[in-house]
C-alpha cells in the first residue's frame, strides 16, 4: 500500500462520514448490488487477469473491494480527494501489496497511463457538465487500446414528470430498507451539492470524447451503471 498526493487540489466540503459510511449504503441506494456487480462484471470481461484500474472517487473503496474479489491480481489505484475517505480504504487495503492511494481531485491531471480500466461509483455527479465532459476526455487518453471506462452514477431523469418519478422511487426505496431518518435527511442535504445529468447525455458525451461503444448496463430509476469502450 502506497500513497501519492497531486499538486493542485481543491477546498472541498466532506459531505460523507467515513465510518458510517459503507453500512448505509444498501439503505441509501436502490439496486446496490445489481449496480456494482453489473459494474464488476463488465470490466472483469473487458480486461486480462491482470489489469491495472484507477477508481475516481473511490470513498471508502467499495468498488475497488468488490473488484478486488473478482480480479485478484489486478493493480488497484484508488483516488479521492478526501483523506478522510481514502483513510478507510488504506485501512480496508492494509495487506494488499497491490493497491496505491492517491489524495487528488477529479480536476487535476489524471495518473500517467495507460490503464485497462478507469472506473468510478457515485462521485462524477459532483462536478458540472463542463467539467464532466473534460473528464470524459481525459480518461479516454489514459485508457490502453480496448480499455474500458466504467461508471456507476446517479442521475437526473430527462423530463421534470419523470423526475419526480425517480424521487418517490428512491425515496420508498430508502423507507422500505429501513434506513433511519436522520441518514435520509442527510442524504437529501448532500443531494442539495449533486449535479446530475440524464443517462442519454452521458452517453453521447462519451461517444463525443472517443469512446466507440458505450452502453447503460444496468439501471434502477436514478441509478446507472454505463460504461465506455476505448476501442482500438
Ligand atoms: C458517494 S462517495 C462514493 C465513494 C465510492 N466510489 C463508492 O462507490 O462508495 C463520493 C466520493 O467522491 C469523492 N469526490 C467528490 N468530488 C470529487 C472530486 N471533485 N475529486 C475527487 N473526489 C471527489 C468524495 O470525496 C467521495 O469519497
Amino acid at each position: 500500500m502506497s500513497q501519492t498526493m497531486a499538486a493542485g487540489g481543491s477546498a472541498h466540503t466532506e459531505l460523507w462520514n467515513p465510518k458510517t459510511y459503507d453500512a448505509l449504503r444498501r439503505q441509501l441506494i436502490p439496486s446496490f448490488d445489481l449496480l456494482y456487480d453489473s459494474a464488476v462484471a463488465a470490466v472483469a470481461m473487458s480486461v486480462g487477469p491482470t489489469p491495472r484500474v484507477l477508481d475516481l472517487g473511490a470513498g471508502t473503496g467499495l468498488l475497488s473491494a468488490a473488484l478486488r474479489e473478482r480480479l485478484p491480481e489486478a493493480d488497484l489505484v484508488l483516488q479521492d480527494r478526501s483523506e478522510q475517505m481514502l483513510a478507510q480504504a488504506r485501512q480496508r487495503f492494509a495487506a494488499d501489496d497491490q493497491v496505491s492511494v492517491r489524495i487528488a481531485d477529479h480536476l487535476d491531471e489524471l495518473p500517467a497511463g495507460p490503464f485497462d480500466a478507469v472506473v468510478s461509483a457515485l462521485s462524477i455527479h459532483h462536478l458540472t457538465h463542463e467539467q464532466k465532459q473534460d473528464l470524459f476526455v481525459r480518461i479516454r487518453k489514459i485508457l490502453r487500446p480496448g480499455g474500458i471506462f466504467l461508471n456507476v452514477e446517479q442521475l437526473l431523469a430527462p423530463s421534470e414528470a419523470l423526475e419526480k418519478m425517480y424521487d418517490r422511487q428512491h425515496e420508498a426505496h430508502v423507507h422500505a430498507a429501513g434506513t433511519p431518518p436522520e441518514e435520509w435527511a442527510a442524504g437529501r442535504e448532500r443531494m442539495k451539492h449533486d449535479i446530475p445529468i440524464d443517462v442519454d447525455t452521458q452517453l453521447g458525451w462519451l461517444r463525443e470524447a472517443g469512446f466507440g461503444t458505450v452502453d447503460c448496463l444496468a439501471k434502477d430509476w436514478r441509478f446507472a451503471t454505463y460504461a465506455g469502450w476505448n476501442e482500438a
